[in-house]
């Protein structure tokens, strides 16, 4: 079903409507707003209203665009706060661990994106993924190539995705091919920033890919740039294998943690983002929270990797902001419900329980809040940009039969994070408008293949 309102149109979207204004964990149930039959309001790419039916469906003018997904759930679009665009290729890479699997699977298919063309297909088929997937925002390292960024946004922008992206520096313990120096990883870094911050909705991320692969030159610059320009983000990754940490610590003799590597170098703020955070202790914890840095869970990646456990209720318990990642390469999948289906496996595992309303707020406003974005996307209060989900719990023969026996809504949301996929998503609309409808789009295709 392809829409056309004019800008000013009045779009009024009708479904089973499941949103969060707060973390249910720590505001409780009414933290969850559910409307079983309720309207989205949008105007404008923005959220106008959203409530019942019955209470709204009497004020819509005659000309309001009415659709209707009775039957299905509309939720905020998907957030994923930790990916690698240029890594999608090497998805399900058989047998190794975090330095090994670098070497053999990620470097290789980074290297390959040097060619802009190369680039620009695997950006474009990236972002298709996330929009099939739910996901409308993302936080991603491209690779060490300026091209491959360019490649990003652009793409991003032609979609009108909310993208939060960046070079990864990269001077040392990594192939020639993929090294920059301290100097030149910084004067990139600023030109990128020049062309794309600000822009849309752009923003852009320093991003050194984790400690062992810079020099103290380079962690140096890439603090002082994260402090000079406003809103810039910082990305990189922590604490996500034993036998990287200890890389880390033999590298920077006299560090007291691997945190503390990225806290010397004045890389810990609102806006920085930490993947995995898996092999961290209190004191990390704390001084993570003091600096209001956030962290991103990234389950699949983490089980792929045989990297370790997350402690969720642990980073609750400081207050630290979490959002979940899909961390593809090594995640397995784009799927925010299946990242939701490995996160429970992952808490399970640690004697915690994660309830799916927590897992929806995750997957939304929490990941939002993550990336200091959620005054604008997360979820449905007026104003808020119209970023939503159709998720259809009829998708498949085996989650229809589970949810048919579901009396509540925590138990549809469960059987939909534990038994959904890509199939589930009808639709994803992005500031209002389509950007995917299950029923007309074509078969993805890898774009790199004849
Ligand atoms: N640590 C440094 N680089 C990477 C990467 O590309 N993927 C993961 N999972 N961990 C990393
Ligand atoms: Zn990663």
């Amino acid at each position: 079903m392809r829409i056309s309102t004019t800008p000013s149109q009045l779009l009024a979207v009708r479904g089973e409507i499941v949103h969060f204004t707060d973390d249910p964990i720590q505001r409780g149930a009414g933290a969850c707003v559910h409307f079983p039959d309720g309207l989205l309001l949008v105007r404008e790419g923005h959220v106008l209203a959203c409530g019942p039916t019955a209470e709204l469906e009497s004020s819509l003018p005659t000309d309001a665009h009415r659709i209707d997904y009775s039957g299905k759930f509309i939720v905020p679009g998907f957030i994923d706060t930790h990916t690698h665009c240029a890594q999608t290729e090497i998805i399900a890479s058989h047998g190794e661990q975090l330095s090994a699997w670098l070497e053999k699977y990620a470097w290789p298919a980074e290297a390959r994106h040097a060619d802009p063309a190369y680039a620009a297909a695997g950006a474009g088929f990236f972002c298709d993924q996330l929009l099939r997937h739910g996901t409308t925002t993302a936080m991603v390292f491209t690779t060490v190539h300026p091209v491959c960024t360019d490649a990003l946004f652009e793409a991003a922008r032609a979609r009108r995705m909310r993208m939060i992206a960046g070079k990864v520096l990269m001077d040392r313990n990594c192939p020639e091919s993929l090294r920059d120096t301290a100097a030149e990883g910084d004067a990139q870094s600023r030109a990128l920033i020049e062309k794309w911050h600000g822009r849309e909705r752009l923003a852009y991320a320093v991003t050194p890919r984790f400690a062992p692969t810079s020099t103290e030159e380079q962690m140096q610059r890439a603090g002082r740039l994260f402090g000079e320009i406003p809103g810039l983000y910082l990305q990189t990754h922590l604490a996500e294998q034993r036998s990287e940490v200890a890389w880390a610590m033999w590298l920077y003799p006299g560090a007291r943690s691997y945190l503390d590597i990225y806290e010397r170098f004045d890389q810990l703020g609102e806006r920085s983002v930490f993947a995995h955070c898996i092999w961290l202790d209190d004191e990390d914890r704390h001084r993570m929270a003091n600096s209001r840095a956030a962290m991103s869970f990234c389950p699949t990646s983490n089980l792929f990797l045989g990297s370790g456990l997350f402690d969720l209720a642990r980073a609750r318990d400081f207050g630290l902001r979490v959002g979940l990642g899909s961390d593809i390469g090594a995640g397995t999948s784009f799927s925010m419900l299946q990242i939701l289906n490995e996160a429970y496996k992952v808490v399970q595992l640690t004697g915690q329980v994660l309830t799916p309303e927590a897992g929806f707020y995750l997957a939304t406003l929490g990941g939002a809040r993550a990336l200091c974005l959620d005054e604008h996307i997360g979820n449905f209060l007026p104003g808020r940009e119209a970023d939503f989900v159709v998720l259809d719990p009829r998708s498949s023969v085996l989650l229809e039969a589970r949810v048919s026996h579901a009396t509540t809504l925590t138990g549809r949301l469960f059987a939909l994070m534990m038994l959904g996929d890509d199939r589930c998503v009808a639709a994803t609309y992005v500031l209002g408008e389509p950007a995917f409808e299950r029923d007309i789009s074509l078969p993805p295709r890898m774009p790199y293949q004849e």
